[in-house]
């Protein structure tokens, strides 16, 4: 008796069950854990099916992972999404820092690939080793599976080598006819937390549990696993803040790994109460986040949103928070800085990749950068030196950043100075007065970096060529692009070493290039070549054929200068011609000497950038009382030298 009411009961329920979930209701059967299951293949494991719809907007959900993907920038990078729409997504800004595991949606377009749904990414392989398992499970996070991978790559699973580049499709889906009926209008791609159940995620989501359990094939009694990903189909938006799991970790019972049973019917009353207060939380936020969302976009009428750093951030903030929260960024569109490039015309291009553009009459410099840039952008943003090229906004386009600067009318140092192959022949040259100031400015920026920003950077790529200058002449350091933070661990030498030396012939430190030591004496030595630059007007490498014989490296040339005999002569030898010799000769013997100093092969005889500062101050204070007109003052100096150098 007892068995046929059993059985009984089981055919209704079967019978309702399939009732309520008719397959097309469905997205796909629900993974199941076989996107561990590399060797074979699963048709759930491919991507969720096609219905009508061929294509639509959809949610991806990734954990913020140090080191690398812990912005919204580079996270778009992974997932071939575009940062301003994950800052607006998740109400942060594009280069917000987040804390690990944080959970952001990403909203990405989802489209038909055959019978299944897939957003295209792609991905580069970093280090040898790297698998299909490991790309889709610990990288992209379970959002694609090894199978996807390996059908949709045409190298063998055994065949995957650094560098290569692969297509990664990324599991989304859009909603079928009949969840378009009941209301739904995106899918939302969620990575299930340790300890997770389907109501619990549908309580995030202001979703019923059995919405989520249609989408997935699941029944009530059914096992979700943790990391594996479930499709949850969404009426609106998903709100900016994800709270996290229904249960804290710390709180947490640790359940077994997978399977973490789903539905709350082992919950004690007192978890019940957790969930009662989410729920009512939850749906606060939700009504919340929503008013404001909506609120927000329509007060940003403009186009350029201005992502202003909300001050929650303060938790990555060192002493420089105040200012942090106070600066922003904009974010262009592309169609923006098209317009102001002039299509990236020739006529609007600087050098390289650079262009300049005008908004609305206001110049600026736009830069093509490739692949993830977050690094230069997150310093540069936190930087505010006048002497230190200011970053404005950017724009992220088809996976080239692209940076917007303030503008330098003058160009760079490098086009002054080195007349003959640049676009300055004709003007006049740098004047004493304006090489000095220069000069200051440039270390000025350098002691910045080294001794003001918190961690300390160095900027590993000065040059003449980086130094630009504005209308009035000042000067602006840029291409912090190989900028690196260096911690100084004592003077037992706790630097930092590389094997990937990078950077400009004629400015590496010869310990950086023996070693790849990176310490900010690498800069002081590029600073002290920059320095011979403004005071012989000469390149940092001149002659040499191809290979680079017969070459000859400025920073070799000032020790014969300034040693033995004839110090005088010789130093006006060295000088610019173009300066005329309207210079004090005083004076640019102190900077040359300096200028050896910062060039010492031994690291431990350069001077720090902030004692080259302080030289520095002195020789343009003693260049404002000199008076170039005053012929009588400067054979006057000249004849000091040849004192004070004997
Ligand atoms: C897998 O998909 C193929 C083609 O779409 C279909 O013929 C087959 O029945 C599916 N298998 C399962 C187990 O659903
Ligand atoms: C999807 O594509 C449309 C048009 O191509 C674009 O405007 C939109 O920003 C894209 N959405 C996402 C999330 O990338
Ligand atoms: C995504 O990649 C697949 C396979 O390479 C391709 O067939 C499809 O057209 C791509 N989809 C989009 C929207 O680019
Ligand atoms: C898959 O990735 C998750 C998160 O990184 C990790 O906890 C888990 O151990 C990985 N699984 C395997 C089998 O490596
Ligand atoms: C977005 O962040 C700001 C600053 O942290 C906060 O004041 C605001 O309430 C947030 N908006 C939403 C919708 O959560």
């Amino acid at each position: 008796m007892a068995t046929i009411q059993c059985a009984t009961t089981t055919l209704i329920l079967l019978l309702l069950l399939l009732l309520i979930i008719p397959r097309s209701n469905s997205q796909q059967e629900y993974v199941n854990n076989k996107q561990l299951d590399c060797n074979n293949e699963y048709n759930s494991t491919k991507g969720n099916l096609c219905n009508s719809l061929p294509s639509c907007t959809s949610y991806l959900t990734f954990k913020s992972s140090p080191p690398e993907y812990t912005t919204p920038a580079a996270i778009s990078f992974l997932l071939n999404s575009t940062p301003a729409l994950i800052a607006a997504a998740n109400n942060i800004t594009d280069v917000q820092t987040l804390p690990a595991d944080t959970l952001v949606t990403v909203p990405v377009n989802c489209s038909c690939s055959g019978p299944y749904y897939q957003h295209n990414a792609s991905y580069t392989i970093k280090v040898q080793g790297e698998t299909y398992f490991s790309i889709a499970n610990n990288t992209y996070q379970a959002l694609t599976t090894c199978q996807a991978l390996e059908l949709q790559n045409t190298v063998g699973m055994r065949d995957l080598l650094k560098g290569q580049n692969l297509h990664v499709p990324l599991r989304c889906a859009c909603p079928t006819q009949k969840q378009r009926e009941a209301g739904f209008k995106y899918l939302l791609t969620y990575l299930v937390s340790q300890g997770e159940s389907v109501s619990a995620i549908g309580d995030i989501f202001g979703v019923d549990e059995q919405s989520i359990l249609d989408a997935n094939e699941l029944s009530t009694s059914s096992v979700i696993f943790y990391f594996t990903p479930i499709s949850v189909p969404l009426k609106t938006e998903p709100p900016v803040t994800i709270p996290r799991a229904a249960i804290p970790p710390e709180d947490s019972p640790s359940p077994p790994l997978p399977p973490a049973p789903a539905g709350d019917g082992d919950s004690d009353s007192s978890k019940k109460w957790v969930i009662v207060g989410i729920v009512v939380g939850v749906v606060v936020l939700l009504i919340l986040g929503a008013a404001l969302f909506y609120l927000s976009k329509a007060f940003s009428g403009s186009t350029t949103t201005k992502a202003t750093i909300p001050t929650t951030q303060s938790w990555s903030l060192s002493s420089e928070g105040v200012r942090y929260a106070i600066e922003s960024l904009s974010v262009y569109k592309f169609e923006e800085l098209q317009k102001a490039t002039g299509f990236f015309g020739e006529e609007n291009k600087i050098k390289g990749s650079v262009y300049r553009a005008s908004f609305k009459g206001d110049y600026a410099a736009v830069k093509i950068l490739k692949g993830d840039v977050s690094g230069e952008i997150n310093l540069l943003r936190r930087i505010n030196h006048f002497n230190i090229i200011r970053l404005s906004g950017f724009c992220v386009y088809k996976g080239d950043t692209y940076l917007v600067y303030e503008f330098a009318e003058n160009d760079s140092l490098e086009d002054w100075l080195h007349s003959g192959s640049k676009k300055y022949e004709n003007s006049t040259s740098l004047s004493w007065v304006q090489r000095v100031h220069i000069a200051h400015d440039v270390a000025d920026a350098l002691n910045y970096l080294h001794n003001y920003t918190s961690p300390p950077h160095v900027h590993k790529n000065l040059k003449s060529g980086n130094v630009l200058l504005d209308g009035n002449f000042r000067a602006k350091v840029s291409n912090l692009g190989l900028a690196r933070a260096v911690e100084d661990h004592g003077d037992d030498g706790g630097f930092q070493l590389t094997r990937h030396v990078v950077g400009t012939h004629g400015y590496m430190a010869p310990e950086y290039i023996e070693n790849g030591l990176i310490t900010p004496k690498m800069d002081v030595f590029a600073f002290g070549v920059v320095l011979l630059e403004l005071l012989s007007g000469r390149e940092a490498v001149v002659g040499g054929d191809q290979n680079g014989s017969g070459e000859k490296m400025l920073s070799a040339t000032v020790n014969h200068v300034l040693e033995g005999e004839n110090v005088r002569e010789k130093l006006r030898g060295f000088m610019d011609p173009n300066l005329r010799d309207e210079y004090p000769l005083e004076l640019a013997y102190s900077m040359a000497e300096l200028a050896k100093l910062c060039v010492a092969r031994d690291l431990n005889a350069r001077p720090q950038i902030s004692e080259a500062f302080m030289i520095l101050s002195k020789i343009q204070s003693s260049t404002l009382d000199w008076d170039p007109s005053d012929e009588l003052e400067r054979s006057r100096s000249v004849g000091q030298i040849s004192d004070s150098s004997r």
